[in-house]
């Protein structure tokens, strides 16, 4: 069995003061579920140096919410991965459901995004997922196989299988509720099953596909038993950090 990937996104919370208290207490607990879970968290820009620092040789890894596709140049207020690299990050969130829908980024600036990724030795986390509407009349299936072709499109299976996906219906991102276990496991089996019609079976066996949204202490184990899901997103369950360990404890369990 794979190690189960858990990881949280801050989004656009925490100051600086706020960054050091949290690994301060995150950290001392941290450390006993390495080895039993792949743990990262991807912190705002600002927080990332020192996030990197603050982390160390501990075994968990930081990363950013997002970057452009150029490594430099007359790009004014963005941040590229290759300084994403620079200030330690191991990890990039790319084309998360709200900068889809707040900044309007399109299939082919993702996958420009995970190409930059790669390129500066990141690990892209690729979001993908359908709206309610297209759940609805039962398009959940070819949308989430165009845009695995539009992102993947000219990749070699070795950069696919660097690649984690990260499948979050649009309907279950800071909601009342999360997808049900059994939905997420039959959107993961149509994920892995188009990367093995592009890639072959080394490739769709070695993917991480993880599921987000709504992820908290109450459901996570219940996703984490389901064959196609390699691990999770958490979004509000990971701001305070004794809640975000109790996710992880009980990742570690299984
Ligand atoms: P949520 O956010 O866990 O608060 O729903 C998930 C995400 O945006 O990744």
């Amino acid at each position: 069995m794979k190690t189960p990937v858990i990881f949280t996104n801050w989004k656009m919370n925490k100051t600086l003061r706020e960054t050091k208290d949290y690994f301060d207490r995150f950290l001392i607990s941290a450390k006993k579920y390495l080895g039993k879970t792949e743990l990262f968290i991807l912190v705002p820009h600002t927080a990332l140096a020192m996030a990197a620092e603050l982390t160390g040789n501990s075994g968990v890894k930081v990363g950013s919410q997002n970057h452009f596709w150029e490594d430099f140049g007359p790009y004014t207020g963005e941040i590229s991965a290759a300084m994403v690299k620079d200030c330690g990050g191991a990890y990039a969130l790319i084309g998360h459901y709200e900068r889809r829908l707040q900044f309007h980024e399109s299939l082919d600036s993702i996958h420009c995004k995970a190409r930059a990724s790669l390129r500066n030795r990141l690990i892209p986390v690729i979001c993908i997922g359908e709206s309610i509407e297209q759940r609805q009349a039962s398009e959940t299936e070819p949308i989430i196989k165009k845009q695995i072709d539009a992102i993947f499109k000219g990749f070699t299976p070795y950069e696919a299988e660097r690649c984690y996906l990260l499948y979050e219906p649009y309907w279950a991102v800071g909601a009342e509720n999360p997808a049900q276990p059994s939905e997420a496991q039959e959107a993961h089996g149509v994920i892995r099953e188009s990367i093995r019609k592009s890639f072959g079976n080394q490739t769709a066996g070695k993917v991480r596909i993880l599921y987000g949204g709504s992820v908290r202490e109450n459901n996570v184990f219940r996703f984490l038993v389901q064959p196609d899901i390699d691990g999770v997103g958490v979004g509000r369950g990971g701001l305070d950090p004794d809640s975000f360990l109790r996710i992880v404890e009980i990742a570690a369990s299984i």
